[in-house]
């Protein structure tokens, strides 16, 4: 890890920041200047264990080897066309990622935000075309506490006021449904729906997993409807939760899937949906597109990611290491912890308020050269790397029972 000497200091360019930069983040006061594999470096050298992991969009660690020649490579060579013209890359791309999720076709883009958009437009499209529902009439249902991004009409169906307040009119066409209640999903859907849009489990509200059964009842429930389902897989999917895709803990098969985050290997960005020909069969030229979306750089990161997730290895080493982490935090419950929920190498953890806020926590923790996010309240989310070490965990679960006093 060797940089330019810095000529400020975390201190200077934090001061710098508040000026010119929108206040739209609270970020922890660390300033990063260079990472390698689970560590980050701040401006002063100081090292610390990153337990967030770009809140997976960095599975694979910083700058995995195999993605920076992938990126070198690409960067030598080309980098963007638009989709006015073919790339070399595209193709390959599209090829392998389909071949990964078992889905048919993709449509390239950036941000995660941007998939899901692309997915609802899709959805809608498709209901009009396919199922014949009246025009303008289309229906998607949701769930409530989602997150799934924060465009207009992505905050129009958010539950969370921070989120939505101050930035309506709303898009309409969206009905919101308890998460994890079948028997509320089911009364939701009728003839308008297109689409069941869900996250397989909840990243945002605190790490949130359904209860068992609950992701193959509501595929059952869109089967019988005959609408779609869209599975939001932008933060659980791709090695995070021990399988590449966290419905695959259902035996669940969306129709549509929606990724993004360590698509792009932490390096660019890069995003996707994923689906059945019959459904994404129904955008034609000039419907849909991006500028970068499907970008030669982009696709030949993308096909870099796909081939180390083809190997199985993150996904092996999220589920072996999630037990040492379920470990960890099981031991921690009731000293400082007073409740978890883990699959893989992801954990939302409840702390005791009484110890302090998730914001607290979290910069008593970068005290200790550990980082994380707080989510809501006192709860704190762990996703580190996939290619943490046990010895790393354990030694980030130590320093977590120190903070709290355990
Ligand atoms: C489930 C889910 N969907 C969508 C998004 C939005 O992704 P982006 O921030 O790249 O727009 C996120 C981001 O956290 C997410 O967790």
């Amino acid at each position: 890890m060797t940089a330019p000497a810095p000529t400020r200091s975390s201190a200077e360019l934090i001061r710098a920041e508040e000026p010119v930069l929108a206040h739209n983040y609270h970020p922890l006061p660390v300033v990063v200047a260079r990472a390698e594999g689970t560590w980050v470096e701040d401006v002063e050298g100081r090292r610390y264990l990153d337990m967030l992991a770009g809140y997976s969009a960095l599975n694979f660690g910083h700058r995995h080897p195999a993605l920076i020649e992938a990126a070198h490579r690409q960067l030598d060579r080309l980098t963007l066309t638009s989709r006015a013209f073919h790339n070399d890359q595209l193709a390959e791309f599209a090829e392998r990622l389909t071949a990964l999720t078992g889905l048919d076709m993709v449509l390239p883009m950036n941000t995660g935000a941007e998939a899901v958009e692309s997915g609802i437009k899709v959805a809608r499209k498709w209901a009009y075309d396919v199922k014949g529902v009246p025009a303008d009439r289309a229906t998607i249902v949701v769930a409530a506490e989602n997150f799934h991004g924060r465009t207009t009409t992505i905050v129009s169906f958010s539950t969370d006021e921070t989120a939505r307040a101050g930035f309506g009119p709303f898009t309409p066409g969206f009905r919101i449904v308890p998460y994890n209640d079948l028997a509320a999903m089911e009364a939701a859907i009728d003839e308008t729906t297109a689409a069941v849009l869900l996250e397989p489990i909840q990243g945002e509200a605190g790490v949130i997993i359904p209860d068992d059964g609950y992701l193959a009842g509501v595929r059952a429930l869109t089967e019988r409807a005959g609408c779609l389902l869209i599975a939001d897989e932008i933060q659980s999917g791709l090695g995070r939760t021990g399988r590449t895709l966290a419905v695959e803990h259902e035996g669940v098969v969306p129709d549509v899937l929606l990724l993004g985050k360590a698509l792009g290997g932490g390096i660019v960005p890069v995003s996707a949906v994923v689906a059945r020909r019959e459904v994404l069969s129904v955008l034609h030229p000039g419907e849909h597109g991006s500028t970068f979306g499907g970008n030669p750089l982009a696709a030949g990161v993308g096909t870099a990611v796909v081939e180390l997730l083809e190997t199985g290895e993150y996904q092996r080493r999220a589920a072996e290491l999630g037990v040492v982490l379920r470990g960890g935090l099981h031991r921690l419950v009731g000293r400082g912890v007073v409740g978890f929920r883990a699959r893989g190498l992801w954990a939302g953890v409840d702390v005791d308020p009484a110890i302090g806020t998730g914001r607290e926590v979290s910069e008593r923790l970068m005290g200790e050269g550990v980082l994380v996010k707080d989510t809501h309240g006192s709860t704190i989310r762990l996703a580190p790397p996939l290619t943490i070490t046990a010895e790393e965990l354990e030694s980030a679960l130590a320093s977590l029972e120190k903070v709290l006093g355990a």
